[in-house]
């Protein structure tokens, strides 16, 4: 599908394999031009070796979001390799292990909302100066839909979402007058292949299978099923593309219609 993303060029932090894999490809498809972040050297080059199968242009940048000084330099070899930032999609994260606020340290609280809330200002921050140059650009900054369906043992994970859906609000109105769209992807569990070993290990720590609590994840929503990443994947770039030109400040929840925002 041609979603008026052909040359465009877009930054994506955290490249999998989950979401990010599934944003790579979904980018590559469309022609974009990428530029590639991550952490784990692991994940970045199965991301390059993915972008290269299709073709797409593309840098890689071994980047951890918590360190300011390597988002500014990815964005200089951006603007090296192709002279222009067009979207900035934000999908790197980091989850504390399950843990009431009584029993968690604030420290593993803290260093969660480093990457998620601090690492997302962060690549914002450097990419600002070129997608303002660009003059019709946007951010995608992937959330969840447990910012507002919330567990009673993940709230240093869904505190640093919270706080970055009021931010995507905030720059969505500071922003408007350079013409760059600020939107959040809010997704439920994901039917992927990470999820299948989390729930799996969680099965076995409850002593139930994953058929039983793969089932009720899917009885909660209302289609009956989860989205798979390439669905919402798919909700990202739509985000991306001109065909939302009119829409900022915007969370778009893609979880099967478990809950209503
Ligand atoms: N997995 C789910 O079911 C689920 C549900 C709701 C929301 N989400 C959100 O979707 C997004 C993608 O989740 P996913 O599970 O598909 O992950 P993913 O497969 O897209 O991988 C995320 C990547 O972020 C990278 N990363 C982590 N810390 C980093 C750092 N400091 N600097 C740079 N990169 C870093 C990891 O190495 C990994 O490659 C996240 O923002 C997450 O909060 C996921």
């Amino acid at each position: 599908m041609s979603r008026g993303l052909s040359g465009r060029v877009a930054i994506v932090s955290g490249v999998g394999p989950g979401l990010g894999i599934e944003l790579v490809r979904g980018l590559a498809r469309e022609g974009a031009r990428l530029v590639l972040c991550d952490v784990d050297a692991n994940n970045l080059e199965a991301a390059g070796r993915e972008a290269a199968q299709l073709g797409a242009a593309h840098v890689e940048g071994l980047v951890d979001i918590r360190d300011g000084a390597r988002c500014e330099a990815l964005v200089a070899n951006a603007l090296a390799a192709f002279g222009r930032i067009d979207v900035l999609v934000n999908d790197a994260f980091l989850a504390e292990a399950p843990a009431t606020f009584e029993d968690a340290s604030l420290g593993d609280w803290q260093a969660v909302a480093d990457v998620n809330l601090w690492g997302t200002l962060r690549m914002i921050k450097a990419a600002l100066p070129a997608l303002k140059r660009a003059g019709d650009a946007c951010i995608v900054n992937v959330n969840t839909h447990g910012v507002e369906r919330l567990d009673r043992e993940f709230g240093g994970y869904t505190a640093s979402k919270a706080a970055l859906a009021h931010l995507t609000r905030h720059l969505a109105r500071e922003f408007g007058p350079f013409g760059i769209r600020v939107n959040g992807v809010h997704p439920g569990p994901m039917d992927g292949e990470p999820r299948r070993r989390h729930l799996a290990t969680i099965a076995a720590e409850l002593g139930t299978s994953f058929e039983v609590l793969d089932a009720e994840a899917r009885g909660r929503t209302s289609l009956g099923f989860l989205a798979t990443p390439a669905d919402v994947a798919d909700a990202v770039l739509f985000l991306a593309s001109p065909a939302a030109r009119a829409i900022t400040g915007q969370a778009l929840y893609v979880d099967g219609g478990e809950w209503f925002h």
